[in-house]
């Protein structure tokens, strides 16, 4: 009898391992892009302008240019930055990359056509941290050596790396390709056209994303980033929230909504970059109809709850541990979105300014 249960025992545990690694393969192989019979690989849309990130390259300052110290600089600035700034950076970067690609048009305040630029449209009303920005460039021009030489593409790059890396304990800890250009123009009506709306169903956000180049996972791992920062009371419907949170966000928001009001993203770890964001798309208490949306596809809801489970297999930590190099994976490949070469754009003197036309050679002496 005793050994019956002994064995009834290592039999059901045996049943518990092999579920959980065939389970934790399959979705293992989805990550690493393998199909495998009987599962289908996700879509490979071609984005709609392909990206032309050849040129970059990693360490770029240093080995091209006579500014070794640029990433050390932007690192500087990042730090003395708050978390909320920290957040900003992050958002700004992937707002600058979805309109005209990552070439620093975010940045603009005035364009020589005069038009509103993107700074002005209304989804990026609520960004934060050009400060930062400003300061790490404004230290780099005032070094001789690194004298317009550092794109403001590239300090963008650079500061939402470092801003990762700091609000997530270091745990993401990417290199970053540099040698982009900074462009021209911005227009704030493209602002509408280009950036996924927070009332979006999946639909929407994944064909928004694939249009950049980006796939459904990477929608999936970059909305990982609403783990940190804050929202505008009027960019999310507490309807649609499960009721404990929508309450309180009710208390905080006010009905009718202020919408000038903010709320923390993530209201366990607010200032923590981490896989909590997953659990609280699980729970419905992600604060966007984007977030919730996640979990209306198979494949989507697979990867959230991937993420979130924190899976043990074989002792290891795996869907924590792997979404923080899918991340960085994937903010990479963000940043690859149609780069600008030194043709098609230049280095700006100022970020939120294209540099001033050269001045007219001076009129021949009379004689
Ligand atoms: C999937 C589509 C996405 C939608 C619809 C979306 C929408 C939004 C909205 C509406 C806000 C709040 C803005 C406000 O009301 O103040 C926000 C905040 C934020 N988003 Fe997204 N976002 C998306 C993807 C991303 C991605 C890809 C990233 C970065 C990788 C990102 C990073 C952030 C961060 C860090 C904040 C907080 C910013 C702060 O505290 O200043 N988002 N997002």
């Amino acid at each position: 009898m005793g050994k019956l249960v002994v064995l009834a025992v290592l039999a059901s545990l045996l049943g518990a391992v092999s579920c959980e690694l065939s389970l934790s393969l399959s979705i293992i192989y989805k990550l690493y892009g393998y199909t495998t019979p009987g599962l289908r690989p996700y879509p490979i849309r071609p984005p709609s302008s392909a990206p032309s990130a050849t040129q970059l390259q990693v360490g770029y300052y240093a080995k091209n240019t006579t500014c070794p110290k640029a990433e050390e600089i932007v690192r500087n600035a990042v730090r003395n930055a708050s978390p909320g700034i920290q957040a900003g950076l992050i958002r700004l970067f992937f707002h600058d990359c979805f309109i005209r690609g990552c070439d620093a048009s975010v940045l603009l305040n005035l364009t020589s056509d005069g038009i509103p630029t993107e700074r002005q449209g209304g989804p990026n009303l609520s960004l934060r941290g050009f400060e930062v920005i400003d300061a790490a460039k404004e230290a780099l021009e005032a070094l001789k050596e690194c004298k317009g030489v550092v794109s403001c593409a590239d300090i963008l790059a650079f500061a939402a790396r470092d801003a990762s890396y700091i609000l997530s304990d270091g745990y993401i800890n990417y290199d970053v390709k540099a040698g982009r250009y900074d462009g021209f123009k911005s227009n704030a009506s493209e602002t509408f056209e280009e950036l996924p709306p927070p009332f979006g169903d999946l639909s929407v956000t994944t064909a928004m994303f694939a249009a950049k180049g980006l796939d459904e996972k990477d929608t999936v791992v970059l909305s990982g980033a609403h783990s940190i920062g804050r929202s505008a009371c009027s960019s999310f419907n507490t309807a649609s929230i499960e009721p404990v949170l929508g309450n309180k966000l009710n208390q905080t928001c006010g009905i009718p909504v202020n919408g000038a009001t903010t709320v923390p993203q993530d209201y366990k770890t607010p200032d923590e970059l981490d896989v909590q964001y997953y659990r609280n798309v699980q729970s419905g208490a992600a604060l966007f109809n984007s977030d919730a949306s996640l979990m209306t596809s198979p494949r989507t809801k697979e990867l959230v709850d991937f993420y979130a489970a924190n899976s043990l297999l074989l002792g290891f930590i795996f869907g924590e541990t792997q979404w923080y190099k899918d991340f960085g994976k994937a903010m990479v490949k963000m940043g690859d979105i149609e780069v600008k070469t030194s043709k098609e754009g230049q280095i700006r003197e100022k970020c939120a300014l294209v540099n001033p036309p050269p001045s007219p050679p001076p009129p021949p002496m009379p004689y």
